[in-house]
């Protein structure tokens, strides 16, 4: 199984946007968290910012809408150049639709959950999605703790994603450090957001390459490797 590691910008240096992108070659893509201050507090980035950074980087774009009406805005995302384009459950109203036609552009379609959203709503539909966002903090600000109560629900649907036999990638964003990303990576999750543990770093591509060998780690030693 692949770990890679997505660095959020949020908490980049929104003056020098397009340089930071450049300090983290290493990166097997890049978290873009767009925020409209209604389904979450806090408002950030949207497709203009998209639409820019697709002209300085070759890096896949992830696209994480925070919005409250994704079934209207997700399909833009993508041809604003976001390879994987992730939208909220508790968002969407029609997720089937809305992943189908993401996908129908050419775009991995992602679905992503609260913390205290239950996986078990999207087991007998998990087929329908290249990739399930775990939150490990409530949405809406980067720096926040990692919560732990999450743990099982990453193992559950590490479990669901299994059986189905599709290649479905397990994301988990929020509170992602040196300190959590082993036992978030032995619970079987394989992708991971990281914003504040790599951008407040001295060397950003050195905690990416970091926390990518912390993850591989904890992976091979708990036997999930394969
Ligand atoms: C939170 C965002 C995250 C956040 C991660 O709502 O979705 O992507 O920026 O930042 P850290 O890694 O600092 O928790
Ligand atoms: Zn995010």
């Amino acid at each position: 199984m692949t770990v890679r590691i997505t660095p959020s910008i949020l908490n980049a240096d929104f003056a020098r946007m397009g340089e930071e992108i450049g300090r983290i070659s290493s990166a097997d893509g890049v978290h873009i968290d767009v925020m409209d201050n209604h389904f979450v507090p806090n408002l950030t980035m949207g497709l203009p910012m998209v639409e820019a950074l697709r002209k300085v980087t070759d890096l896949p774009f992830d696209a994480h809408l925070m919005i409250e009406d994704p079934d209207r805005w997700a399909p833009d995302y993508v041809e604003a150049g976001a390879q994987t384009v992730t939208f909220h459950l508790e968002a969407a109203k029609a997720p089937i639709r809305l992943a189908r036609e993401i996908r129908k552009l050419g775009g991995r379609a992602a679905v992503a959950l609260k913390p205290a959203t239950p996986i078990h709503q999207l087991a007998d539909v998990l087929t329908e999605f290249d990739q399930i966002l775990l939150m490990t903090v409530e949405p809406g600000f980067g720096g926040q703790s990692f919560l732990d109560c999450v743990l099982p629900k990453i193992r559950r649907t590490r479990e669901l994603i299994d059986g189905t036999g599709a290649e479905i990638w397990l994301q988990i964003d929020g509170g992602v450090s040196a300190e959590t990303i082993g036992r978030a990576s032995e619970a079987g999750a394989d992708t991971f957001v990281a914003g504040s543990a790599v951008y407040r770093a001295d060397d950003p591509d050195e905690a990416v390459r970091h926390l990518r060998s912390l993850a591989r780690q904890a992976r091979t030693l708990t036997g999930h490797e394969h």
